[in-house]
């Protein structure tokens, strides 16, 4: 097996998911939420942070895909899955498993405010600069991390370890 360090405990996880939980509650209090989920990584942040939140609100999700380069990072994305509520008006809350070079997040900011949605936010469960090449704020963030090849909770490698309850750091 891969050598793996553990990087967030599953105690650490749920404490800091109920607490983003309860400040999108107050913060969108009278709002129209919309949460929408950036697949794939964002499954299992979502399922629980909405399970957090006492307000009510829609759940859509999204998906996007590089246009031929392999490495997000080049900027050139498209959607592959794209939402199916009406963005009109409502209040946008993006949910992402991970901003890395922030390309996606950037991307999609931008496409929401197009579908002209009344504001567009972002939860991201780990913000993490190593690689930061885009100019982007997180507004609610789970936990920061500086380097390292994260896995576990919704995060990959090869469509592996998604299904780990902690956060891990692999060696590759
Ligand atoms: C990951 C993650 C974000 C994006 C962040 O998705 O879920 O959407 O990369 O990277 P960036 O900040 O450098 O743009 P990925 O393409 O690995 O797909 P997945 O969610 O299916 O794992």
């Amino acid at each position: 097996m891969t050598e793996r360090e553990l990087v967030i405990s599953k105690e650490e996880i749920h404490s800091r998911v109920g607490q983003l939980g309860k400040i999108i509650s107050k913060d969108y209090q009278g709002k129209k939420l919309v949460i929408v989920g950036v697949l794939n990584g964002a499954f299992v942040f979502l399922a629980d942070l909405v399970r957090s939140i006492s307000i009510p609100h829609q759940i859509d999700f999204v998906r996007v895909a590089s246009y031929g380069e392999s490495d997000k990072s080049s900027g050139v994305i498209r959607v592959s899955k794209d939402v199916e509520l009406d963005m009109t008006d409502v209040d946008v809350l993006l949910v992402e498993d991970i901003v890395d070079t922030g390309t996606t997040l950037h991307w999609l900011q931008q496409h929401f405010l197009e579908k002209q949605a009344a504001s567009v936010r972002v939860c991201a469960f780990i913000d993490k600069h190593e690689r930061r090449v885009k100019k982007v704020s997180v507004d609610y963030k789970g936990f920061v991390v500086d380097i390292g090849f994260l896995v576990g909770y919704g995060l990959d490698y090869a469509e592996q370890y998604r299904h780990l309850q902690e956060v891990y750091s692999l060696q590759v």
